[in-house]
């Protein structure tokens, strides 16, 4: 079958080795992709939301299956768009990405099925909003209703940061004038939970914690993801039911009761405090780089994992893992999430030392004559699966320091939880 992925980082990249590797793949294309995806498929240079020019070259190409690896496609119902026609389409439609499209939608599918999450409230204009902060205890969570890439949550500290967030979202900063949505602050240690489902039966996608903070100690400004480690430490088979049973079950069937079935994979974002997990968020794709940290440990083809979502018999498949433990450290243009320098040569690429458990996958990566160039924040992002979190990230370190890139940086205390030092 001929299959393309549409996205361009990280995510990507590890979806595209991992469908490399299948033996039902016979080629690939990436819409856009990156450096590393030029080297195992064929890149299209065609915008991600524009659904007539990929339908244009799903045709050309006799593209069998897309994989979408973001959001907005979803949330903007490339699913939908392809729908009756003969091309697969790997990931939930518009109406089930409401999920993470509306985080509005969310909540309220939350408090009607009693899902454990923040309380909330939803404040429509910024007097409103402002009058409820006035009397509220701190620290407080503000949020933009709508995608804005991991950039619209605001936790506040005081009354004036506050004021500034609510100034902020209804003076356009994530588009037009929005809802905002004001939570309590919930105190825990958060995780990714990744389930994967064809609508009719779910099935685990293993686990992750992701480290969003650009400095080390969990210190500074939010990023798309610095590294991630898998499995989360907090995770056993008690937490697990908990999480199927009071938070995921539920919400596949309260969107089944408006009529909506999902398919694809689920990630929730869960607070676990006690040993209780509660709902921060819901995305309806894989996280970036939880999903670089993931793939590695399928020991199942991918390919017959996305297939059976789309033919409806998850059920009859068995996915396997490995066992070993698997770390990711992205490297990152010095001065992300902020101004970054563009086009520097990574000069030393060759030299990294990859195997089996051994990886590097890119994210804001070109290739141009022959050279492997910086455009984006998020460069490339290197995978270790070890008997030891700690081999794993010493794995990594060395070959960063192979790679000897000036212009880059990176959180050298990935993982500091589950390693001892
Ligand atoms: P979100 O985009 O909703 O996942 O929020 C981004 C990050 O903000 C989360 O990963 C959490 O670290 C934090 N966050 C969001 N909501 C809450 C909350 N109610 N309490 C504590 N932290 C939160
Ligand atoms: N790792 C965070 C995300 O993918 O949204």
């Amino acid at each position: 079958m001929n299959v393309a992925i549409i996205g361009s980082g990280g995510r990507e990249n590890s979806i595209c080795f991992a469908l490399n590797k299948s033996k039902k793949v016979n080629k690939i294309f990436c819409i856009p992709g990156n450096g590393g995806t030029e080297n195992i498929s064929k890149n299209l240079k065609i915008d991600i939301n524009n659904f007539q020019e990929i339908k244009k070259v799903v045709e050309k190409n006799k593209i069998n299956l897309l994989v979408v690896g973001p959001e907005n496609p979803l949330v903007n119902g490339i699913v939908d768009f392809f729908h009756g026609s003969d091309v697969k389409v790997f990931g939930p439609n518009k109406a089930a990405s409401q999920l993470e499209g509306s985080k509005i939608f969310t909540k309220n599918l939350c408090k009607k099925y009693n899902i454990p999450t923040a309380k909330f409230g939803i404040f429509q204009n910024s007097a409103e909003t402002k009058k409820f902060i006035t009397n509220s205890n701190f620290p407080i969570v503000i949020k933009a209703d709508g995608l804005a890439s991991g950039k619209g949550v605001y936790i506040s500290e005081n009354k004036e940061e506050a004021y500034r967030a609510v100034d902020e979202i209804f003076g356009g900063k994530f588009g037009e004038a929005q809802n905002i949505l004001i939570e309590e602050f919930l105190v825990g240690e958060e995780m990714s939970y990744f389930i994967v489902t064809d609508g009719k039966s779910i099935k685990p996608f293993e686990t992750a914690q992701d480290h969003k903070r650009v400095n080390e100690g969990d210190k500074g400004q939010n990023t798309g993801g610095m590294g991630a480690y898998s499995p989360s430490r907090l995770m056993n088979k008690n937490l697990e039911s908990k999480i199927i049973n009071k938070i995921i079950n539920p919400t596949l069937d309260g969107l089944k009761d408006l009529g909506i079935e999902y398919k694809g994979f689920l990630y929730a974002g869960l607070m676990i405090k006690n040993g209780e997990p509660h709902l921060i968020e819901y995305n309806v794709r894989m996280g970036d780089p939880e999903c670089q940290t993931i793939l590695p440990k399928l020991e199942t083809d991918l390919m017959e994992v996305l297939l059976s979502c789309c033919n409806n018999t998850l059920d009859k498949i068995n996915i396997k893992w490995n066992e070993k433990k698997s770390l990711s450290i992205v490297l990152c243009s010095r001065g992300y999430p902020n101004e970054y320098k563009k086009n520097t040569i990574l000069e030393n690429i060759q030299k990294i030392k990859t195997d089996q458990y051994n990886l590097c996958y890119h994210a804001g990566t070109i290739i141009d004559n022959n050279n492997i160039i910086a455009v984006g924040g998020r460069v490339l992002n290197f995978i270790s699966l070890a008997d030891s979190f700690l081999e794993a990230r010493q794995n990594i370190i060395e070959n960063i320091k192979i790679l000897n890139w000036q212009d880059g940086f990176y959180r050298k205390d990935i993982g500091y939880k589950v390693i001892d030092e």
